[in-house]
C-alpha cells in the first residue's frame, strides 16, 4: 500500500506513519493485572483503585497464576443489574438458600466492607482455623441435606482463613473469589436489555492436581451453568421485566449515606457508591 504496485499510486512522499499510528493506551498494572486507558487525563491507577482493592489484588498475586479455563454468559437484562448483583451484600442466604440448606455455607466469624469512590471490595472471612487436624481445608458439610456428590463442597483454604473476596471496579469490572472458585470477570453491554460476562478462571501456578481440579469444579456452583448463576441470571431477568413495564420500588436499606468502611453486610452503600458514580460520569444531576 505504501509503494503503490510497481511504483503506481501508493501514499504521498511526505506520508508519515508516526502520525497515523495506532492510539495509545495508558498501560499500568497491579500484582500481574494489567490495565490500560484511553483517558491520558485519567488518574494513576493505585489512586483510582484506593489502597485497600491495591492490596487485595497485591495479595491475590502473591504467587504465578495460571488459567483454569474461560467461560461466556449471556444474561437478559442491563449491565447495571449485574453490577448490583454482585454488589449487593445481603441477597445470598434468601436467594441461595440451598447453600445453606446442604451445609455448603460456611460459618463466617467476621465481614468487611470497602468503598472508596465508585469501586467496593466485599470480604469475609472463617472463623480462626486453630489447632484443626487439617487448616488447610474447608469446613465439612453440615446441613439439613446432604449432596449426592459432594466432591462440589470440598476446597482447600488459600488466603487463610477469607473466603470471600469481591472487588467490583468501576464501571464493568470484576474479581471475584469465593472459596477456590476465582475469576475475572468482564461486564460488557450489548444491548440495554442484554449483556454478556467474559470469565477468566484462575489459580496459581504450582497447585496440586486436586487444587486445580477443586477449583474447576466449584466453578460448577458459581460459574454460568452454575447453580448459584443460574439464581441469579433467573432473578435479574424478572427484574429486567419488571423495569421494563414500568415498575418501580424503592427500599432505603441501611442508610442513605456511602459510608467508606463497614464491619457488616447489612447496607446497600456499596450500590449506592455504584450509582453515584455513574451519575457523576453521565452528567446526571443527583436529587
Ligand atoms: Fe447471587
Amino acid at each position: 500500500m505504501e509503494q503503490g504496485m510497481q511504483n503506481k499510486g501508493g501514499y504521498p512522499d511526505n506520508f508519515s506513519k508516526d502520525c497515523h499510528g495506532l492510539k495509545t493506551l495508558r498501560v499500568e498494572t497491579v500484582g500481574d493485572v494489567i490495565f490500560a486507558t484511553f483517558d491520558s487525563q485519567a488518574p494513576p491507577l493505585r489512586e483510582y483503585l484506593g489502597t485497600a482493592i491495591v492490596e487485595r489484588i497485591e495479595t491475590i498475586c502473591q504467587r504465578p497464576l495460571r488459567i483454569v479455563g474461560y467461560q461466556r454468559q449471556t444474561v437478559p437484562c442491563n449491565w447495571k443489574l449485574f453490577v448490583e448483583n454482585n454488589r449487593d451484600t445481603y441477597h445470598g442466604p434468601q436467594l441461595h438458600s440451598f447453600v445453606g440448606q446442604f451445609g455448603i455455607a460456611m460459618p463466617v466469624d467476621r465481614v468487611s466492607v470497602n468503598i472508596h469512590d465508585a469501586h467496593a471490595l466485599l470480604s469475609s472471612w472463617l472463623p480462626p482455623s486453630g489447632d484443626k487436624d487439617d487448616k488447610n481445608a474447608y469446613p465439612a458439610q453440615k446441613g439439613k441435606y446432604e449432596l449426592e456428590d459432594p466432591s462440589i463442597a470440598e476446597g482447600f483454604k488459600v488466603l487463610g482463613d477469607l473466603q470471600l473476596s469481591v472487588i467490583s471496579i468501576f464501571p464493568g469490572s470484576l474479581f471475584t473469589c469465593i472459596r477456590n472458585s476465582w475469576s475475572c470477570r468482564r461486564i460488557i453491554p450489548t444491548s440495554p436489555g442484554s449483556t454478556d460476562i467474559e470469565y477468566t478462571w484462575f489459580g496459581y501456578d504450582d497447585e496440586s492436581d486436586f487444587e486445580h481440579e477443586c477449583r474447576k469444579k466449584q466453578s460448577n456452583l458459581l460459574g454460568p451453568a452454575g447453580y448459584i448463576a443460574l439464581e441469579d441470571a433467573e432473578v435479574l431477568t424478572m427484574t429486567q421485566n419488571a423495569i421494563s413495564r414500568g415498575d418501580t420500588s424503592y427500599i432505603e436499606f441501611g442508610g442513605a449515606g456511602i459510608e467508606s468502611a463497614s464491619d457488616h453486610f447489612n447496607s446497600e452503600a456499596t450500590v449506592r457508591a455504584f450509582w453515584k458514580g455513574y451519575c457523576e460520569t453521565m452528567q446526571i444531576p443527583l436529587s
